[in-house]
């Protein structure tokens, strides 16, 4: 899989040029980039942003240079998410020096997780910012860039009381075609986990579910135009628990189970999940529901219960593993991805090595490790660090090669054998067309662009880097799916 199918991973994206006027404002088209980093959230909030802006006349274009509002969708995880945003800034400060030039305003907002964490501080260290605009309050955003142009400056980062869901602006029909076959639907947001590590708590705030009739609503009008495969989000999305029809709390298996209904929605997939909120329904969804793909995203961070219970993970790594075996058991050929965080305060070579043991044994698809970084005002920030620097790359390097020869081996078990693939697009190689295995892994093969939005069975051939090469299988499939040693834990 590429780096970018999972979460978390700086995405810098430009979500197609769609003309959505409304006609009755008729006010002059405004161009309107924007650049997310961090999580697939942060993919889903940019989408809401422009579909917010749409009515205020604002167009989307690929460059920062000419346009007349720039955003930055921020993200705080590391330090070096979070420091990447000044160095942008630094380089905007320049653009809108330019702009100012030829007598254009350009207006540049900071929103996401760094903007909700750092607030005024941001305009202190980079006065060229004009909104900071924090996740919550997204649907604020026409009245701040009018508020800043009025006073030069708006700032807001509070947790209004009102839902932003309700307000902001859905997708209209022809930017959903514009973004493809697949799409992120929010259906819980932030995190009541606290981990000691992580920010996500204090940018996101506290849990909330999105009740299951607005969701139904946006995934219907979704696969009204086109999409196909759905990836339901949330911080913590299997401690969903939005109100039913029924007036009941719904867990996320009884939500994925009604979504499986609605036609046209061929797959269905969801992250990222926690280990101590796998229920029952869970593991139902997964033995019945066929459109639920059989790959999840379950982070661990460490395989020593020592350092998990500094973590504050409340879970140990046998609890992981015993989760792991329920869905195993639930459904064949299930694979596993996973976050680790390496050189944690107090981790010694022997916490390490219950890591490596744990990754060893369980066999990932794939899965992301990082080095541990302290971040202000989380309960680690204020323990001692005991890794050095180097030792925490060593342990890294380590981590990775383990995990890297995981991921070979599974990609290279398709070889040979017949999987389904979702058509999701042209390749950049002429002729070729480009989807997605039930694994995330990119399948391409030379077909013409009409089976975008199919799900074919294609015979992989090879294996390029992370990318599988295989042609249509045009006769009856006789196909099996894609076991292999690692995804069945034999
Ligand atoms: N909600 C998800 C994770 C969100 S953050 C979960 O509970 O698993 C994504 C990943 O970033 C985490 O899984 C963790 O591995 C990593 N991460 C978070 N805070 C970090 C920190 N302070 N230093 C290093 N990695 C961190
Ligand atoms: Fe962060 Fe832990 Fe919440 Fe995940 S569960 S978002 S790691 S606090
Ligand atoms: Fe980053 Fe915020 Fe997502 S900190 S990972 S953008 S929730």
């Amino acid at each position: 899989m590429d780096a970018q199918s999972l979460d978390f991973h700086p995405t810098s994206l430009y979500l197609g040029a769609v003309l959505h006027l409304n006609p009755g404002s008729m006010k002059p088209p405004r161009k309107l980039h924007i650049k997310s980093y961090g999580c697939q959230m942060n993919v889903y909030d940019a989408q809401r942003m422009v579909d917010t802006l749409a009515p205020e006349g604002f167009v989307e274009t690929a460059s920062a240079e000419d346009a007349d509002l720039v955003i930055l969708n921020t993200c705080h995880i590391r330090e070096k998410a979070s420091e990447k945003v000044y160095s942008e800034l630094g380089r905007l400060r320049v653009a809108k020096d330019e702009a100012a030039r030829e007598g254009r305003t350009m207006q540049i907002a900071v929103a996401g997780c760094v903007a909700q964490a750092e607030g005024e501080e941001i305009v202190r260290r980079a006065p060229v910012v004009d909104v900071v605009v924090g996740p919550q309050s997204y649907h604020h955003l026409p009245e701040l860039l009018k508020r800043a142009g009025d006073e030069g400056r708006a700032i807001e980062t509070e947790f209004p009381a009102e839902d932003k869901f309700g307000f902001l602006a859905q997708p209209k029909p022809d930017a959903i075609r514009a973004r493809g076959i697949s799409a992120f639907v929010t259906v819980q947001e932030g995190c009541d986990k606290f981990c000691t590590f992580c920010v996500v708590p204090y940018t996101r705030g506290a849990e909330v579910s999105r009740p299951v009739a607005k969701i139904l609503d946006d995934v219907k009008r979704l696969a009204d135009n086109g999409v196909r495969e759905l990836t339901l989000i949330g911080q913590n999305v299997n401690a969903y628990h939005g109100e039913g029809p029924d007036g009941k709390s719904w867990p996320l298996g009884k939500l994925l189970e009604r979504l499986a209904q609605v036609p046209g929605i061929a797959r269905l997939r969801y992250s990222t999940s926690h280990p101590r909120d796998v229920d029952d329904s869970l593991i139902a969804a997964h033995r019945d529901l066929d459109s639920l793909m059989p790959f999840v995203h379950l982070p661990v961070q460490s395989g020593s219960d020592r350092i998990l219970a500094a973590m504050n993970r409340k879970h140990t790594a046998d609890d992981y593993r015993r989760v792991i075996d329920r869905f195993r058991t639930a459904r064949q050929g299930i694979a596993f991805s996973s976050d680790f965080i390496v050189g944690f305060p107090g981790e010694t070579e022997q916490d390490f090595r219950a890591t490596l043991a744990l990754v060893a044994q369980i066999g990932y698809a794939a899965a992301y490790s990082f080095k541990y970084s302290a971040r202000p005002g989380t309960p680690a920030a204020d323990m001692q660090e005991t890794v050095s620097p180097a030792e925490m790359d060593q342990r890294l390097e380590r981590l990775q090669e383990l995990i890297d020869s995981q991921q070979s081996a599974f990609n290279k078990a398709a070889i040979g054998t017949t999987v389904d693939v979702l058509f999701e697009r042209a390749a950049r190689n002429a002729g070729q067309i480009v989807g997605r295995t039930a694994y995330l892994q990119p399948a391409h093969v030379i077909a013409s662009a009409d089976i975008v939005g199919q799900i074919l069975p294609v015979r992989i051939g090879s294996l390029e880097r992370y990318s599988l090469l295989g042609e249509l299988v045009t006769q009856h499939p006789a196909h099996a799916p894609a076991l292999s040693p690692i995804a069945t834990g034999a």
